[in-house]
């Protein structure tokens, strides 16, 4: 299907609507044009009949984050916005009418793993790797993950993950909860795609009921509101351009704590 979109592509298998985030040269790592984008494709696929359920995926790697290098010319003034924004994107996939797989292969790091943990079920690839690697740029999540992660895996994990910035493999992923099941990398598409068939036969009313009463349960939009703040206060601090520049120099970040 042409969207005339730049990095998002969608293709419609009858009643599957497949999403591809397609930056290779970045890994993936979404900037403001491709949060754009992928807000008009959710919504295209919301409101088209046909499709019944979404799966989100990536060109090799499934997303490295938001744009580093574009995140480093967001003025501190401007960057409550920003976080908004993806809020609001990654928001529209968890409140959804239909359900959306995330078939992940390559690297979910940051914004990246968000966008995973805000679908509805993740199935990976055995290479696939997850992290929440936002300390080592001096910031936090700020796409969600603050809340989302810990309500997934649960405290103790999403602490582990977020304080350190370590990066995990598939199997763990698996064994924490993270993903629902992994599968050979060549067979990805496959077993999202068998999945999503599955559900597409289901009556569409009663998935979208039994959807929205899952998330009801989550409470989730305060702490999300104080995420965005907490996002723009670090990313007001001196750290946040030590760890952006250290990332972009290929050095290793000296932190202050101011
Ligand atoms: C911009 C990125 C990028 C990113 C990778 N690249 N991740 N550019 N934003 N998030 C670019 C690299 O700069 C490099 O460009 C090219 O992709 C290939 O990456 P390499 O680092 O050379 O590859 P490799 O050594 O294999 O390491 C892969 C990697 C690493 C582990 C994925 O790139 C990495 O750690 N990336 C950053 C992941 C991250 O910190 N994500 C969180 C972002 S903050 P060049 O030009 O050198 O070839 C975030 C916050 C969300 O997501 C909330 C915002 C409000």
């Amino acid at each position: 299907m042409d969207t005339g979109n730049e990095h998002i592509t969608v293709e419609k298998k009858k009643e599957i609507g497949i999403i591809t985030i397609n930056r290779l040269e970045a890994r993936n790592a979404l900037n403001r044009k491709m949060l754009h984008e992928l807000g008009d494709t959710l919504t295209c696929l919301e409101n088209d009949l046909q499709i019944r359920v979404v799966i989100i995926t990536g060109n090799k790697d499934f997303c490295a984050g938001a744009d580093i290098k574009e995140m480093n010319e967001i003025k501190p003034e401007e960057i409550e916005s920003f976080c908004r924004w993806g809020h609001k994107v990654i928001n529209q996939i968890e409140n959804m009418g239909k359900p959306v797989i995330a078939a992940i292969t390559g690297f979910a790091l940051g914004g990246g793993c968000e966008l995973a943990i805000a679908c509805d079920i993740r199935i990976a690839g055995k290479a696939a790797k997850f992290g929440q690697p936002e300390v080592n740029l001096g910031l936090i999540p700020g796409f969600g993950g603050t809340q989302r992660l810990s309500r997934l895996v649960g405290i103790a994990r999403a602490k582990e993950m977020i304080l350190t910035g370590k990066i995990i493999d598939a199997k763990e992923a698996e064994s924490i909860g993270l993903v629902n099941r992994v599968v050979k990398d060549e067979e990805l598409m496959i077993a999202a795609e068998e999945m999503a068939q599955v559900i597409a036969q289901k009556a569409p009313i009663a998935v979208k009921m039994a959807k929205t009463l899952i998330n009801e349960n989550q409470e989730i939009e305060r702490g999300l509101e104080k995420e965005i703040n907490l996002f723009a206060q670090c990313f007001a601090t001196r750290d946040r351009p030590e760890g952006i520049n250290a990332f972009l120099e290929k050095r290793k970040p000296e932190f202050k704590g101011i």
